[in-house]
């Protein structure tokens, strides 16, 4: 079955990016000059996915006006003679079909993904978190579809973290699939483990923001109980779901930034600024003249 629709949990409540987030969500935060969410839905749909789901919550509005039209400032633009930024707003509300669902209380991932249930069907759907930006030659969400079509599976996609910072992960334990390279891209999980401390991780792979789920996620999610701290963790319906059916991990080929800490979000918006071709030149210079 090809991957038509993909879901973007945007109702958690960033509390990693106060104050900034007390009354903005976190996926409007700019990187350069366009919001973090919207590097990952153009991820999608040059994926080829054109069905796109965000799953929002209160204080979330300026995620759909971002994706709207905008009358007022097209008008304001056009009488200004600002062709430039009229063509780049009106891309935006141009881009694809998305729909809403709104998850009521922020109960977890898990919950986020379910409450997407009644727009997904039964059919595999990807899931895109937008606090991890992938840049990479093919977009990762396209490799994971790759890995999708040959095993007909759910994909978790991962990559290598060294030394004690494994224990803010999802950590797999699998075992290696085929020689599609050296060390194995493709693995089948065994299971996998929300946040181990260091000395208990399973393996050195931890699972990153983007996700091919087969629809049996959605009765596992519904039979997952809620942890601690109330919240239905997706982690822990994968561990259902892997009793059911195969799960295969995926280590992607590209560089990823963790937009959702700040530290990550600076390294990101220096690495993507000094990429631009309006920007970086200038920006690089700026940076040689700085004294530490
Ligand atoms: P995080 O674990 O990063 O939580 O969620 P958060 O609340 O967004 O941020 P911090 O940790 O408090 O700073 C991972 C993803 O799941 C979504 C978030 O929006 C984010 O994309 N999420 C999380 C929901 O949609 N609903 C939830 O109840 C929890």
């Amino acid at each position: 079955m090809k991957i038509r629709k993909a879901v973007f949990p945007a109702a958690g409540l960033g509390t990693r990016f106060l104050p900034a987030t007390k009354s903005q969500p976190k996926e409007m935060l700019p990187l350069v000059d366009k919001p973090v969410i919207q590097y990952v839905i153009e991820e999608a749909m040059a994926s080829g996915i054109d069905n796109i789901i965000i799953v929002t919550g209160r204080g979330k509005n300026a995620i759909e006006d971002h994706f709207d039209v905008s009358y007022e400032l097209e008008k304001i633009l056009e009488g200004r003679g600002k062709t430039d930024l009229l063509e780049q707003v009106r891309a935006i509300s141009k881009m694809v079909s998305i729909s809403y669902v709104r998850q009521k209380e922020a109960l977890g991932l898990g919950h986020a993904i379910l409450v997407a249930k009644p727009l997904i069907g039964e059919e595999p759907f990807a899931v895109l978190l937008g606090d991890d930006i992938i840049d990479a030659e093919v977009p990762c969400t396209q490799q994971m579809i790759s890995v999708f079509e040959r095993h007909q599976s759910s994909v978790l996609a991962t990559q290598v973290v060294e030394g004690p910072d494994i224990s803010r992960y999802g950590v797999i334990k699998g075992e290696p699939v085929g020689a599609d390279s050296e060390p194995a891209r493709t693995y089948h999980v065994q299971d996998l483990v929300e946040k181990p401390p260091y000395s208990e991780a399973p393996s050195n792979l931890a699972i990153i923001g983007r996700y091919i789920l087969t629809p049996e996620i959605f009765e596992v999610l519904e039979h997952t109980r809620a942890d601690k701290s109330g919240e239905i963790q997706l982690t822990n319906g994968l561990r259902l779901l892997l009793e059911r059916q195969s799960v295969h991990a995926y280590r992607f080929e590209g560089k990823r930034y963790d937009a959702g800490d700040k530290l990550g979000f600076l390294i990101a918006t220096v690495e993507f600024a000094l990429k631009r071709d309006d920007l970086g030149a200038d920006f690089a210079n700026y940076l040689r003249g700085l004294k530490f």
